[in-house]
């Protein structure tokens, strides 16, 4: 894993969005992997401002709620549109979202597996992590093996979404996800993580056993896996000063 320690979320963001334009421009019809929440805000904000062409990319969304309305403004549907693809040339046709209104919801999560599928794989899959070390919405105990399905938030995610909503009581119970093993086909992985509120379970995830219950440390058992994360989340790395140098003396000929 490679872990790209930055002052600010903001300089974060940025080697993450340099990250994103250079494989966009090496191959124009890339098939991106996104995700919703606060902490990719400053990267889609950041890819919004460079000047990108995304008229051959492809995207699918990590997750969605269920059973809230498509133009609810805290569904993910509605998240995509105001912070990324209204801003950008993507076509509306390429881009992917799970359907929390499906009347067959396991029919369409097999659909959505077969869609990334016929895409070609995706090729770099953004990610954040939960407080719990969720990543999608593939809370603690979820399979490693996992494909797109329903799940089932925790007490705590609910908690922390509830800034979205107003109260615990609006957060939806339930979600579609792409699985853990869905998220470990991705050529490449790329988290974010930013606060000290993300501390605890970002330093379980890259430092402790790989186990379900944070599902994040999966990551270790991919081949491209990287994060770039503030101060605040890297405040409990047992290894930070050597991550931090790796980071700062990476040979020019390192491509990964
Ligand atoms: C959202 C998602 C979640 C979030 C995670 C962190 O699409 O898949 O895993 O990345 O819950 O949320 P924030 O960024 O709001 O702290």
């Amino acid at each position: 894993m490679e872990i790209i320690i930055q002052e600010t979320k903001e300089a974060a963001a940025d080697v993450a969005a340099r990250i994103i334009a250079g494989l966009l421009r090496k191959k124009p019809d890339a098939v991106l992997g996104l995700a919703t929440g606060s902490t990719p805000l400053p990267l889609y904000k950041r890819l919004i401002g460079m000047d990108l062409d995304w008229s051959g990319v492809t995207t699918f969304n990590l997750d969605e709620y269920i059973g809230l309305p498509r133009e609810h403004p805290q569904s993910y549907h509605s998240f995509m549109w105001e912070n990324l693809f209204h801003h950008i040339n993507i076509r509306p046709e390429n881009i992917h979202i799970p359907d929390g209104n499906a009347e067959d919801i396991p029919g369409f999560c097999g659909e959505y597996e077969k869609r990334i599928h016929n895409s070609g794989g995706i090729d770099l899959q953004v990610l954040g992590i939960g407080t719990d070390g969720h990543i999608g919405f593939n809370e603690p105990t979820s399979s490693l093996a996992s494909r797109t399905r329903i799940k089932t938030l925790t007490q705590q995610t609910i908690a922390d979404n509830a800034r979205f909503f107003g109260s615990e009581e609006d957060v939806p119970r339930h979600v579609i996800t792409m699985g853990i093993g869905t998220i470990m086909e991705a050529r490449q992985n790329l988290l974010l993580a930013f606060g000290e509120n993300k501390a605890q379970a970002f330093a379980e995830a890259v430092e402790g056993p790989i186990t379900s219950v944070n599902p994040a440390s999966i990551l270790q058992m991919h081949p491209v896996a990287k994060v770039c994360l503030d101060e605040g989340a890297a405040s409990r790395l047992q290894r930070a000063d050597y991550y931090r140098w790796v980071y700062d003396n990476k040979p020019v000929w390192q491509t990964f």
